[in-house]
């Protein structure tokens, strides 16, 4: 088979058989059959064209099984994960993950860094000091076994197809494909070994996704390539227009998770991450309906079985657990300084992209991905959209280490708030929901 005429099938809008994107995942794993700039122009002719749903399908196979596929089936018990799309201050993973095992779900989370405006779960989870993210299979499937909950990077010999083709698509203005990043998200999450998934598919200024148009197409999308290849999906809509919670930047989230599992969380966290963790039980077989559900992940939540669930993980990853008590061992910022509001009024608006960027620029996010992260700084979001404010009262607390830095994000958070003299409309969280 040549590629080319691969590429001249996709490029005149034509369905790539099983074997024809076999030979594409080969060339993006190996280099065989495919120089970079064939796999480039494959990409952009399904940017352009399109894959219909058996297409995505397998595209999604095809990448899982470029690289290893954890076979759990020796672990008890029924294997959910979450996903979401990114967001800005989105610590659910921290709190679902841990609510989610007490339950009795088993949770083999492998999760990114962040780039850009978003946080990754990695880099939080490395705010912690001692916490590795890099077990063996052994150390994780024993995480599994004891904890219930194993929280790691993705290793790289889970699907090295997604790695070639994700940092193509950076580069090649191929990224907005949604059958691509079904592919590259799903892909990721079968080689998990799990069994069910729920998709946190983020929605609004500071998301992937900023309509809901796309934010549609791409749940369905995910739900049914999901569901095609053996998995259990529930897709989210959710919004991502403010930041969630009032913390942003690796140790905060840490802190901000760890109040939640507490039962001290802010109310849209706690909804969250609560909805989520439920939905997990549910796939998971753990409960007959949502209602059963909702009341399992609550009793975990408000019994502290959750917060113990995370104890042990942190424990067993080789962190030092007391920092969920004493908060102050965790890295923390030297200086901070406020941004105040300008009028009194209320807050209608808070846009998380920005604060995301600002965040990224304190050195708590990365632009490159081989940039490092400062755990320790971070903004706090003192008011919220809805909250009533008066002139020159703070806004922000900024946590910061460089002047510099600091310079550089002061302007967009000056820019990130609108205050107004009507509080904006309760906006929803959870947009839609695609089962
Ligand atoms: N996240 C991924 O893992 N892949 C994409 O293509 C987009 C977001």
């Amino acid at each position: 088979m040549r590629s080319v005429d691969v590429i001249r099938t996709k490029r005149d809008g034509g369905e790539l058989s099983p074997a024809q994107i076999d030979s594409f995942v080969r060339g993006a794993t190996t280099g065989e059959g495919w120089a970079p700039y064939q796999l480039s122009a494959l990409l952009m002719a399904t940017l352009l064209r399109g894959m219909s749903p058996a297409e995505t399908a397998h595209l999604t196979r095809a990448m899982a099984d470029s690289g290893t596929v954890l076979d759990l089936s020796d672990v008890p018990g029924p294997k959910v994960d979450k996903h979401s799309t990114g967001g800005v201050g989105d610590k659910t993973s921290l709190v679902l993950g841990p609510l989610a095992a007490a339950c009795g779900v088993v949770v083999p989370m492998m999760s990114g860094r962040g780039l850009g405006h978003s946080g990754g779960t990695l880099d939080k989870l490395e705010a912690i000091p001692g916490f590795r993210v890099g077990l063996s299979e052994s150390e994780f499937r024993s995480a599994l076994r004891r904890v219930g909950l194993g929280m790691i990077g993705q290793t790289a010999d889970v699907a090295p197809a997604d790695k070639t083709l994700y940092a193509m698509r950076d580069v090649t203005a191929t990224v907005e494909s949604v059958p691509l990043i079904t592919a590259s998200i799903l892909s990721k999450k079968i080689a998990e070994g799990i069994s069910g998934l729920v998709m946190d598919v983020k929605c609004g200024h500071g998301a992937f996704m900023k309509s809901l148009a796309d934010a549609r197409h791409l749940a369905a999308s995910l739900t049914r390539v999901g569901t095609a290849n053996g998995l259990r999906v529930a897709s989210l809509i959710t919004a991502m227009d403010a930041p969630l919670g009032r913390l942003v930047g690796n140790s905060l989230e840490v802190i901000e998770a760890a109040e939640t599992l507490k039962g001290n969380g802010p109310a849209d966290l706690t909804d969250l991450s609560v909805l989520l963790a439920a939905r997990m039980v549910q796939l998971a077989g753990l409960a007959a309906d949502e209602a059963e559900a909702t009341q399992k992940v609550r009793t975990a939540l408000f019994s502290g079985a959750g917060l113990e669930v995370f104890r042990r993980c942190i424990e067993f990853q080789g962190g030092d657990p007391r920092t969920l008590d004493d908060y102050t061992r965790l890295p923390t910022a030297p200086r901070s300084m406020q941004v105040v509001a300008h009028r009194s009024g209320y807050v209608s608006e808070m846009v998380a992209g920005a604060v995301g960027v600002a965040s990224m620029v304190l050195g708590g996010g990365r632009e490159r991905a081989e940039d490092g992260v400062d755990h320790a700084v971070g903004i706090v979001c003192l008011a919220k959209p809805g909250d009533q404010v008066r002139a020159a009262e703070a806004i922000y607390d900024v946590r910061y280490r460089s002047t510099a830095r600091l310079m550089a994000a002061l302007p967009l958070l000056e820019e990130s708030f609108t205050i107004a003299d009507e509080p904006p409309p309760r906006a929803p969280l959870v947009i839609e929901e695609i089962a």
